[in-house]
C-alpha cells in the first residue's frame, strides 16, 4: 500500500485510483469452519483501474454517486460499506463524505472491482477524516469487508492464503513489469461468487482436503514453485483456476473466451480470473500483447468481448498526483 500514511497536510479532496486484479493462480483447498472456502491463490494487480474523488462534507453524511447506471449506489455499495464501518469503528457520526465513483472495471467480473473501490475508500477517508490508522489497522478493516479488500489495500503480486486475506508477497524479477494480459469480458454477462464457489462445493466437496495439516502443505508446494521464486518470463505462471474448471462448463461465454484468446498468437496461457466471467491471455511483453490486441480487437468485439491490453502494477490502491 503505498498510501496508507499520505501526510497529515490538511486536504478536504483526493483523487485515489483503485487497480483491478486478475488471479494466476486460485486453487481451493477445503472448506474453513466459517464456511468460506480455504485458499491458495497468486493475485496480481494490473493497470485497469476505477477512479476514486472524495470531497469532505458537513452534514455528517456519506453521499455516493456513481457514472454507471448499472451499479447500485445504495447503502449495499462496499464504498458505503467501507466508509460506514470505517466511521463506527474509528470515527465520529458528524464525519460526512462526498463520493464519486467513475467505474472503469467492468462489473460482476472476477476482477475485484468492487473490493479495490472499498480498499480506495477505506485508503481515501482515512487520510480525509485525518484518522492516522497504520496499515494493520486498515487491513483488518478491509478484511471484515471482504475477502480480497486486504490484497487490494496492498497489490502487487502476493500469495493469498486463508479466505483470500493472508498476504505473503512475492518478489518479482524486473522483466516481470513488462509481462502484460488481454482482458475480454463479455458486457452482458455476470458470474455471482457466491454461486461459483457453491458450485464447487457442490461437485468437489467429497474430494476438499479435510485438515489444517494438509493446507499447509499445499501452501508450502506452493511458496515453493520455481515459477514463483524467479517470477519472469523466463519462468511464466502456468495458470490454474479451481473456480474455471467448474464455472466454464456452464457460462458458454467463459468457454467462447478461452477459446478465443487461445487462438490469439503469442501468448504464455489463457485463464479465467476469479470467479470470472471475465479472462485472460498471458503475455511476456506489453508491446507483443498491444500489438496482437491491435490485429484482434474488432474480431474479439464480433465474438462479444470488450477487451483492454493491461500491464502488471506493483501496487495497489494509491492516491493520484
Ligand atoms: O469475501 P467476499 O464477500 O468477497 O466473498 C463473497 C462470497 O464468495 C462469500 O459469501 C462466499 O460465498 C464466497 N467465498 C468463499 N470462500 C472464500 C471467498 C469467498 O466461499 N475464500
Amino acid at each position: 500500500m503505498n498510501a496508507s500514511n499520505r501526510g497529515k497536510d490538511s486536504v478536504d479532496q483526493l483523487r485515489i485510483h483503485a487497480p483491478a486484479k486478475i488471479n494466476l493462480h486460485l486453487e481451493i483447498l477445503g472448506l474453513r469452519a466459517d464456511g468460506f472456502h480455504e485458499l491458495a491463490m497468486v493475485m496480481q494487480s494490473i493497470d485497469l483501474a476505477d477512479q476514486i474523488e472524495i470531497t469532505s462534507n458537513t452534514d455528517g453524511l456519506i453521499k455516493l454517486s456513481i457514472d454507471d447506471p448499472n451499479l447500485s449506489a445504495g447503502e449495499d455499495n462496499l464504498i458505503f460499506r467501507a466508509a460506514e464501518l470505517l466511521r463506527c469503528s474509528y470515527g465520529n457520526k458528524n464525519l460526512g463524505a462526498n463520493i464519486y465513483l467513475q467505474k472503469n472495471i467492468p462489473i460482476g467480473a472476477g476482477l475485484a472491482g468492487g473490493s479495490t473501490d472499498a480498499a480506495a475508500t477505506l485508503v481515501g477517508l482515512n487520510t480525509l477524516w485525518k484518522l492516522d490508522l497504520d496499515k494493520q489497522q486498515l487491513s483488518n478493516l478491509a478484511a471484515e469487508l471482504g475477502s480480497d479488500i486486504p490484497f487490494c489495500l496492498e497489490g502487487g503480486t502476493q500469495l493469498c492464503f486463508g479466505r483470500g486475506e493472508k498476504l505473503e508477497p512475492v518478489k518479482a524479477s524486473a522483466s516481470s513489469s513488462d509481462m502484460a494480459i488481454i482482458l475480454v469480458k463479455d458486457p452482458t454477462v455476470s458470474v455471482s461468487t457466491p454461486w461459483a464457489y457453491g458450485r464447487s462445493k457442490e461437485i468437489n466437496e467429497k474430494n476438499y482436503l479435510k485438515s489444517d495439516l494438509a493446507f499447509e502443505d499445499r501452501r508450502q508446494l506452493l511458496r515453493e514453485q520455481s515459477w514463483l521464486s524467479s517470477f519472469s518470463p523466463s519462468d511464466p505462471p502456468p495458470l490454474n483456476n479451481d473456480l474455471q474448471k467448474v464455472v466454464a462448463p456452464e457460462v458458454q461465454v467463459v468457454q467462447n473466451a478461452l477459446k478465443a484468446l487461445s487462438d490469439l498468437p503469442g501468448s504464455i496461457g489463457v485463464a479465467m480470473s476469479g470467479s470470472g466471467p471475465s479472462c485472460f491471455a498471458l503475455y511476456s511483453t506489453y508491446k507483443q500483447a498491444k500489438e496482437v490486441l491491435a490485429r484482434s480487437r474488432i474480431k474479439l468485439e464480433s465474438l462479444g468481448f470488450k477487451s483492454w491490453c493491461c500491464s502488471f502494477q506493483s501496487e495497489g490502491v494509491g492516491f493520484d498526483q
